[in-house]
């Protein structure tokens, strides 16, 4: 059981991933068994805490397994290529399983969310005709009958929706101008809509934990490069991967895989530094990692106007070169966004975290403190036992991260003795 300070503690780690996703289109594709996992009710609760912390939800739901076990047992499923062809009764069986899984939404969105820090609540649920869809016709002399591609998404009245502080609830059925139906595939579907909308995220929830490196190790997150380079045995994860990386690289921000079957993992991936599944990214996903020679000059650049307003204490090219491995950085589309630096003074067991420095751009997403965790980890690593700063501007946001301010004859001596009484820094220490 978590003790209040704990929970407490969690509760502000949340804090840049709540102010981060709001307002966000999120795009969720329920995949096939979804529907009937145990985790049903729970994976709807998140989504539910999900609209109510202000992300808008676009749900598109999958139906494909729903319309095998609604075909009778000697109708033949002939696929080609992964597509099926549609007759005339699976069509029919579509509609029933479109149909009913829209209504099995609605009613647990609707059920007031009992035992639920969220009872009584309200969440309006919108469906309708936004994906226009043309007939995939004859391919390689297979007529497909009534499946269908996505054509076109009807953007304005999906957005119309979000607008109106309802979520959208997208069904695999398109319509052609002609006045068909058709079937379409569910992960075209939820890409379609993603990419149209402009979405945030698109996530895809299926029975997998998450993409998996080739000694079965689930991939945190990845570029779309190297998710197109895995080796992805199950066909329905291939096609989910392959809709997530295109997605990606027609603008939606991040693509992810996850699984229904695990409680918490959506909550898990959106709301943790880890997350749950695999994180699929345009760029590579920003990562914290010790900074080199090259990235001096990338360095230089963040750090120069803060120099210049007096908050960083002025250093040369030449003193860069020769403490660079004491620096760690986070680097975004091949840029220097943040930095920190931890000098060990290894005979006094302490070290001084310094050039703490977040690009006005980025900041307020946790990223200084993300780096001034990993300074305290790797102090604690080098046998540290207090870490201090000398800051003349952000002493509060150092007291916020659990420093307490101390006298200069606290320094270390050598410190003491390079300590600018001009600078008048306030001097802070807090134990590693
Ligand atoms: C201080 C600094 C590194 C924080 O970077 P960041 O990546 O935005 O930090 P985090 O996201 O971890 O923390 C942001 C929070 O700290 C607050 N904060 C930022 N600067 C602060 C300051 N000087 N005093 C008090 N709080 C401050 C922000 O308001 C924000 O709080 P909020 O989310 O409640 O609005 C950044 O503002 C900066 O580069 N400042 C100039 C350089 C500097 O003074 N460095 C310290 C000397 S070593």
């Amino acid at each position: 059981m978590m003790d209040t300070e704990n929970h407490i503690n969690w509760f502000r780690h949340t804090g840049p991933y709540i102010k981060a996703h709001r307002g966000r289109i999120f795009v969720v594709y329920l995949g096939n068994g979804a529907l009937e996992s145990p985790n049903l009710m729970t994976l709807l609760h998140d989504m539910a805490l999900l609209h109510f912390l202000g992300v808008h939800l676009v749900l598109v739901h999958a139906t494909r397994e729903a319309i095998d076990s609604a075909l009778p047992k000697d109708h033949p499923v002939v696929l080609k290529e992964g597509i099926r062809v549609t007759d005339d009764l699976t069509l029919a069986a579509a509609c029933d399983a479109a149909a009913k899984q829209q209504v099995q939404i609605e009613r647990l969105l609707s059920m007031g969310l009992p035992n639920t820090p969220l009872k009584a609540a309200q969440i309006r649920v919108m469906a309708g005709n936004f994906v226009t869809a043309r007939p995939i016709g004859i391919r390689k002399g297979v007529h497909y009958l009534h499946s269908g591609t996505v054509r076109r998404i009807d953007v304005k009245g999906v957005q119309a929706i979000l607008d109106n502080d309802a979520v959208a609830l997208i069904s695999p059925l398109g319509y052609s101008p002609a006045g068909e139906l058709l079937s379409v595939s569910a992960s075209d579907t939820a890409e379609a809509v993603a990419v149209a909308i402009g979405a945030d995220k698109l996530i895809f929830l299926d029975r997998h934990a998450g993409l998996e490196d080739e000694d079965g190790n689930l991939i945190r997150q990845c570029t779309i490069a190297s998710a197109k380079n895995l080796s992805v045995l199950d066909e329905e994860q291939r096609r989910l991967r392959d809709a997530a990386c295109r997605a990606c690289s027609q603008g939606v921000t991040r693509g992810h895989l996850l699984t229904f079957h695990r409680k918490g993992a959506l909550l898990e991936e959106l709301f943790t530094h880890d997350g749950a599944g695999t994180l699929i990214a345009q760029d590579p996903y920003e990562q914290a990692r010790g900074a080199e020679i090259d990235d001096i000059a990338s360095i230089m650049e963040l750090i120069r106007p803060l120099e210049e307003s007096g908050a960083l204490v002025k250093r040369s090219r030449e003193r860069l070169e020769e403490e660079i491995h004491h620096f760690s950085i986070l680097e975004r589309d091949g840029r220097v966004i943040a930095c920190a630096a931890l000098y060990p003074f290894a005979e006094t067991g302490a070290g001084e975290i310094a050039c703490v420095a977040t690009h006005p751009d980025y900041r307020g997403a946790g990223r200084a403190k993300q780096l001034l965790n990993e300074l305290i980890l790797k102090a604690s690593r080098l046998s540290l036992t207090e870490v201090f700063v000398l800051t003349t501007q952000s002493t509060h946001w150092f007291l916020e991260q659990g420093f307490e301010l101390a006298a200069p004859k606290l320094l270390p001596i050598a410190k003491q003795q390079l300590y600018n009484w001009q600078r008048n820094s306030a001097i802070l220490k807090r134990a590693v």
